[in-house]
């Protein structure tokens, strides 16, 4: 029986690149789906360290209950269930509000479910970010701009995903910078840098652009890799995450605010840009918590 699983929905790229570096370690490891976990566990062999990916198409209840009860077993898991809890975006603008604000920005932040709240957030600040609370990939983020239509706007936005995320728009050089952490440590960053959408997303159509690249356009690109290097362990102690994507957005005046941080974060962009080796960073971490548990 394998010491350490991969616990996910399809086989990504990302799946099969930490397969492949865990292989060359010499990690002997079997990829699940969800699919294949029933509860309670009865007599399994179940492994020393557990990745686990999230299935959106999975009930997100019953991935929670599996993340704690291999816990409660013994096995370590990357990311553990209490730090995903720390990681939707309502609990990152509050996380920062109490422990990071003095050593970053971020937009300022209203969630409610409360229609006037809401509008008035939205007249003082004239152009807005809706985010679903747990989302990625940049869908559902939109650009709501205050104008007559816009308190009917909020309504739909409020039936349809039952709580409303506005955050005040920060006008940018086009681009962000996504930073990966691993242990506390950033490994790898690019940037991300769209004309066409706001959102900088590879998804909406971004262009990932080395940090190098970006930088002799606008320096900021360097700043932004420097706050992400000031804040990684800060944030690794306070929601307890193992690894997580960071988001950082530079603003024309040149000051760098905190977007968000992804439990569950890609890396192809990231790779196929750079040229570096995430996956065999997250691969030596397995290796190292499977080290510590022998
Ligand atoms: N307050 C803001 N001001 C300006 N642009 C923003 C703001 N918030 C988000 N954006 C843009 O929209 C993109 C998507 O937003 P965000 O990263 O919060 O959502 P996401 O859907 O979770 O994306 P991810 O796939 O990175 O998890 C950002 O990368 C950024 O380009
Ligand atoms: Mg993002």
């Amino acid at each position: 029986m394998s010491s350490v699983w991969i616990l996910c929905g399809k086989i990504s790229y990302e799946v099969e690149r930490v397969s492949e570096e865990l292989e060359k370690l010499g990690v002997l490891h079997s990829i699940f789906s969800w699919n294949e976990i029933t509860l309670p566990f009865k007599g399994e062999n179940l492994p020393r360290v557990v990745w686990h990916r999230y299935d959106p198409t999975v009930s997100m209840v019953f991935q929670f209950c599996v993340l704690e009860e291999f816990e409660r077993q013994g096995v370590y898991v990357i990311n553990r269930k209490e730090a995903v809890e720390n990681s939707d975006k309502a609990s990152i603008y509050l996380l920062w509000s109490k422990y990071l604000r003095n050593h970053v920005k971020m937009p300022d932040t209203l969630v409610t479910r409360d229609i006037d709240a809401a509008v008035s957030f939205l007249k003082s600040h004239r152009r807005v970010v809706f985010k679903p609370l747990a989302s990625g990939r940049g869908l559902g983020v939109q650009l709501i701009e205050w104008n007559e239509f816009a308190p009917k706007l909020l309504e739909e936005l409020l039936r349809k995903y039952g709580c409303i995320f506005l955050q005040k728009y920060i006008h940018n050089p086009n681009y962000d910078v996504r930073s990966i952490v691993i242990g506390g440590r950033v490994v790898a960053s690019f940037a991300r840098y769209n004309e066409r959408d706001f959102r900088h997303n590879i998804h909406c159509g971004g262009q990932g652009l080395k940090i190098e690249e970006m930088g002799r356009v606008s320096k900021v690109a360097f700043e932004c890799v420097r706050v992400a290097e000031q804040i990684a362990p800060m944030i690794t102690e306070i929601t307890g995450l193992d690894m997580y994507g960071l988001d950082l957005l530079p603003g024309i005046d040149n000051s760098v605010y905190l977007l968000e941080w992804n439990a569950f974060f890609g890396f192809e962009g990231l790779e196929k840009t750079t040229g570096l080796n995430v996956a065999r960073e997250v691969a030596r971490y397995i290796a190292l918590k499977l080290g510590e548990r022998r």
